[in-house]
């Protein structure tokens, strides 16, 4: 037993309307769900007021995103105190959609930890290498650069999750394997260990991203440095609570 209480996270993307979104809240507040497990739904911002409402206390929300100040001349931009008012404990910060997409810098996302961090919200942190970088052999290299430009803004590690969403796996159906998953989780938590603390590295919650479904979750829970998922196009699916569940 690790002692690290499981987080299984959900990210909507920009996806579903109030009639899908409210059905899908309403199987997972119908549900029997793991009692030792974090279960936390990311939505889009524009219903985070809708799905904090409507969600049983059981279940957290997340926003998606967030800037990186408390306000001012930022057109569409929401801040973590605004994520806040709405109730919303969490937020989920650079994603590699906010990365490659919307070109956002480690640095930029550094500064969106911090900020978020210091208003009092948790961050479930992501990093991830490219296909590329994989074939190339950096996975650590670009790992470890982004989780430094995260924990460079973390004071309470109390507050932060990270995962670990390899680019290549998100949205293409090919999950990495239990031991690619488990093998960058472990030097992840080593340079936790090395670089903050051996406590820290032994209570932060180190979460995989990228295809996660019913099929592939029992096998990647089982992997002793994996606690826990962030779920993309299975989270809109009620195949999310076999992932919930899946250490029960
Ligand atoms: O944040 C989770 C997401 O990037 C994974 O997406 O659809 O591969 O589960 P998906």
């Amino acid at each position: 037993m690790t002692g690290r209480k499981l987080f299984v996270g959900g990210n909507w993307k920009m996806n579903g309307d109030k009639k899908s979104l409210g059905e899908l809240i309403n199987t997972l507040n119908s549900a029997t769900l793991h009692a030792d497990t974090e279960v936390v739904c990311g939505a889009p911002s524009i219903y985070l007021d809708f799905a904090r409402s409507k969600l049983d206390a059981k279940i957290g929300v997340a926003a998606q995103n967030c800037y990186k100040v408390a306000k001012g001349a930022f057109t569409g931009e929401i801040s973590p105190a605004m994520i806040k008012d709405c109730g919303v404990e969490w937020v989920i910060l650079g994603h590699s959609e906010r990365r490659h997409v919307f070109g956002e810098s480690d640095e930029l996302i550094g500064q969106k930890v911090a900020h978020a961090l210091e208003t009092g919200l948790g961050v479930i942190a992501c990093i991830g290498e490219k296909l590329d970088e994989r074939e190339a052999g950096i996975t650590e290299k670009v790992v470890f650069a982004q989780t430094k430009a995260i924990a460079d803004n973390v004071k309470d590690w109390s507050k932060v999750v990270i995962a670990y969403e390899p680019v290549w796996a998100i949205g293409t159906g090919k999950t990495a394997s239990p031991q690619q998953a488990q093998e960058v989780h472990d030097k992840l938590r080593q340079w936790v260990s090395a670089n903050i603390s051996e406590a820290v590295a032994n209570s932060v919650r180190i979460i995989y991203g990228g295809s996660v479904t019913g099929a592939t979750c029992k096998e990647l829970a089982a992997q002793k440095d994996v606690d826990g998922f962030l779920v993309g196009g299975a989270s809109l699916k009620p195949e999310f609570v076999d992932i919930i569940n899946a250490k029960a």
